[in-house]
C-alpha cells in the first residue's frame, strides 16, 4: 500500500468559484484521490481557502463586513459547495489558521537564518486620510498614456499599459476617495530566490515525467522571464500573517498560501485530536514522509508559484520538508465563445451549476473534457449531447434495461440457469484489456483518456447486451437468457465500482440498487462478474440519468448568457 498526499490549489476566498476553476484543481484532484483510495492506498487530500491579500480585503469591503467575518462565512460557503460536488477532501482548512501563521513565520525565520532574506527600503504611497499604505490597486487616477479616468495603480484597463501608482495623474485612494496621498519610505523583506536558480533548474530537469505544460512554464520563468527575481514577501496591510518585529506588516499572500498545504494538514490533525506526528508523517521526510508520493493539481496560472517560489521556500529552509513529486497542471476552460470570468461574473458558477443539475452531470462533462493538452470550451450543445449520449443512453440505459427485464421475467433476483459461453468470454477478454488501460491512464492522471476508456467499458456492455438479445432468447431458451442477465447484473455492479471516481453519487445509487457494499476494485473482470451470486436480490434503480431536453438547454443558455453581480 502506497501513501499518497494530494493537494489542489487553494481557492481565493473572494467569492464562489466558476466551473473553469473547478476543472483545473479540485475536481481532477478528487478523481485521483477517489481512484487511489479505491485501489486501497492511504490518501491524504488537502485543500483550504486562500484568505489573505488585497482581494480578500476588497471583497469584504464590498460586502460591508469585517474581513475576518467575511472570510469565515465564505469559507463555509465554499466548503458546502465543494461537498455538493462530491469533493472528498480529507480536510478543507483556512490559510488564516493559527497553524499556518506559525508555519509561515517559521519558514521566514529559517530563510533569514540561511541568508535568503534581505531587508529592502522601498517607496510606497501612503494615504493620510486612511492612515495606511495603499497597495497598487487601491489607488486610481488618470492614465498618463491614454487619459482614461479611473486607471488603477498597477495597470490601465483601457490601454493595458502597466503602471506604477506614481505615474497616475490626480491619484486618489479607492478606500476613502482622498487625494491626500504621499510617497513614504517603507522597509520590506525580500526573498533572495535568485540564489537558488541552479538548484531549482536541476530539480526541474530531474522531473522527466512531468506534464510538458508544467515544465515548460517553469523553464520559461527560470530562463526567459524574471520569475526568479528577488521578490518582496511582505506588504503593508493589517490582514494577513504578521511579520515578527515589523509592526503593520504582513507576509504577501503568495508566500503564506502554499505553506497552508502543510498548515491545513496540521489543522486536520488537531481537529481529529491527533498529535504532531500525524501530520509530520506526511510532510517531514525525517518523520516518514520519504515514503509519500506528493501530487499537486492546479491551473496553469499557478504553476510558477508551485515550481519556483514555493520550492524555493522549502529548499531554502534547509529542513527536511517533503517536496512535490508530480505537478498536474491544466489549461483554461472557456465559456461559450469567451472566457469564464470571476470579476465579470461570466459563465456558470459552482452554486448555479448545482442549482440546475446533480453534481455527477457536471463532474462527467468537466472531467471528460478536461483542458489537458489545450484550452477547452464549454458549450451547452456539447454538454447536452455528452450527457445524453454517455450517461443517459449508454450507462443509464444499460442499468435500466437489464434490471427491468429481469424483474419482469425472473423477479428482482439474480437468476439461476445457463452458463457463460463464447460471447461472454469475448466480452470478459475485451473488458480485461480495457480495465488495464483504464488503470494505466488513471495512474498517470490522464483524465480525458481515463474518461474515454470508462465510456468504452460502458459501451462494451451495451453492445454485448444488444447482440445477446435476452428478450428474444428468452422465448426459446430461458436458461440462456438467465446467464446473460446474471452477467449483466454483475456488470452493473462492476460499472458502479469503476465509475465511482467520476460519478460517485450515481455509483452509490447503483450499488444500493444491486444491494451490495462490495465495491472492491477488480483485479480481473471474470472474478468481478461472478460476484453477485444466483438468488441475490436487487431493486430496479431510480432513473439514474435524465436526458437534457432542448427546452432545458435553451433555457439555461439564455439564463447564463449574461453576467452576474
Ligand atoms: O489562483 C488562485 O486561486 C490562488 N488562490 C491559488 C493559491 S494555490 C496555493 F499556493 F495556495
Ligand atoms: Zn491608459
Amino acid at each position: 500500500m502506497a501513501r499518497i498526499l494530494i493537494t489542489s490549489a487553494l481557492p481565493y476566498i473572494n467569492g464562489i468559484k466558476h466551473l473553469g476553476n473547478l476543472v483545473g484543481s479540485q475536481l481532477p484532484a478528487d478523481l485521483f484521490a477517489r481512484y487511489m483510495r479505491g485501489r486501497g492506498h492511504e490518501v491524504m487530500y488537502i485543500c483550504a481557502t486562500d484568505e489573505h491579500g488585497t482581494p480578500a480585503e476588497l471583497a469584504a469591503t464590498k460586502a460591508g463586513k469585517p474581513v475576518a467575518e467575511y472570510c469565515a462565512e465564505l469559507h463555509d460557503v465554499q466548503a458546502d459547495i465543494a461537498k455538493g460536488f462530491g469533493i472528498s477532501f480529507d480536510y478543507f482548512g483556512r490559510s488564516s489558521s493559527d497553524e499556518n501563521r506559525a508555519f509561515t513565520q517559521h519558514f521566514a525565520a529559517k530563510l533569514a537564518e540561511n541568508d535568503l532574506i534581505e531587508v529592502v527600503s522601498d517607496k510606497q504611497v501612503y494615504s493620510n486620510a486612511d492612515g495606511r499604505f495603499l497597495p497598487d490597486r487601491y489607488i486610481e487616477g488618470t492614465c498618463p498614456n491614454c487619459g482614461h479616468v479611473g486607471a488603477r495603480g498597477d495597470q490601465c484597463d483601457e490601454c493595458t499599459k502597466q503602471l506604477s501608482p506614481t505615474d497616475l495623474i490626480d491619484p486618489y485612494s479607492t478606500i476613502s476617495g482622498s487625494k491626500d496621498l504621499e510617497v513614504r519610505e517603507t522597509k520590506h523583506l525580500f526573498l533572495r530566490q535568485s540564489k537558488l536558480r541552479d538548484t531549482l533548474d536541476k530539480w526541474i530537469d530531474s522531473k522527466k515525467d512531468w506534464p510538458i505544460l508544467t515544465t515548460s512554464i517553469a523553464k520559461k520563468w527560470l530562463h526567459d522571464g524574471d520569475g526568479l527575481r528577488d521578490r518582496g514577501i511582505t506588504r503593508d496591510l493589517d490582514w494577513g500573517v504578521p511579520v515578527p518585529d515589523m509592526p503593520g506588516k504582513v507576509f504577501y499572500v503568495w508566500f503564506d498560501a502554499p505553506i497552508e498545504y502543510i498548515g491545513a494538514t496540521a489543522e486536520w490533525a488537531k481537529a481529529n485530536g491527533l498529535g504532531d506526528d500525524a501530520w509530520e508523517r506526511w510532510w517531514r521526510t525525517d518523520k516518514g514522509a520519504d515514503d509519500v508520493r506528493y501530487v499537486q493539481f492546479m491551473g496553469k496560472d499557478n504553476v510558477p508559484f508551485h515550481t519556483l517560489s514555493f520550492p524555493a521556500t522549502i529548499m531554502g529552509s534547509k529542513e527536511p520538508w517533503k517536496l512535490v513529486d508530480y505537478i498536474k497542471s491544466f489549461n483554461y476552460l472557456n465559456y461559450d465563445g469567451g472566457q469564464f470570468s470571476t470579476s465579470k461574473g461570466r459563465g456558470v458558477f459552482m452554486d448555479q451549476a448545482l442549482s440546475i443539475l446533480p453534481s455527477d452531470y457536471w463532474r462527467w462533462w468537466l472531467l471528460s473534457h478536461a483542458p489537458e493538452n489545450s484550452d477547452a470550451e464549454f458549450t451547452w450543445e456539447n454538454f447536452q449531447s455528452s450527457i445524453n449520449k454517455d450517461l443517459a443512453d449508454v450507462l443509464g440505459n444499460f442499468a435500466s434495461r437489464v434490471t427491468k427485464f429481469c424483474r419482469s421475467k425472473f423477479g428482482e433476483v439474480v437468476p439461476a440457469g445457463g452458463e457463460y459461453g463464447d460471447d461472454e468470454k469475448a466480452l470478459i477478454a475485451t473488458l480485461n484489456q480495457r480495465l488495464t488501460a483504464y488503470n494505466t491512464h488513471m495512474d498517470a492522471m490522464e483524465v480525458r483518456k481515463s474518461a474515454a476508456e470508462l465510456r468504452a467499458i460502458w459501451a462494451a456492455g451495451n453492445e454485448y447486451l444488444q447482440n445477446a438479445a435476452p428478450w428474444t432468447v428468452f422465448k426459446t431458451d430461458p436458461d440462456a437468457a438467465a446467464a446473460v442477465i446474471r452477467l449483466s447484473l454483475n456488470l452493473i455492479r462492476l460499472y458502479a465500482v469503476l465509475s465511482k471516481p467520476f460519478i460517485p453519487d450515481a455509483s452509490a445509487a447503483l450499488l444500493t440498487a444491486m444491494n451490495t457494499r462490495d465495491a472492491s476494485w477488480p483485479d480481473d473482470v471474470e472474478t468481478a462478474l461472478n460476484t453477485l451470486p444466483e438468488g441475490h436480490t436487487f431493486t430496479v434503480p431510480e432513473v439514474t440519468f435524465a436526458k437534457i431536453t432542448d427546452a432545458q438547454r435553451e433555457e439555461w443558455q439564455e439564463k447564463f448568457a449574461g453576467v452576474r453581480d
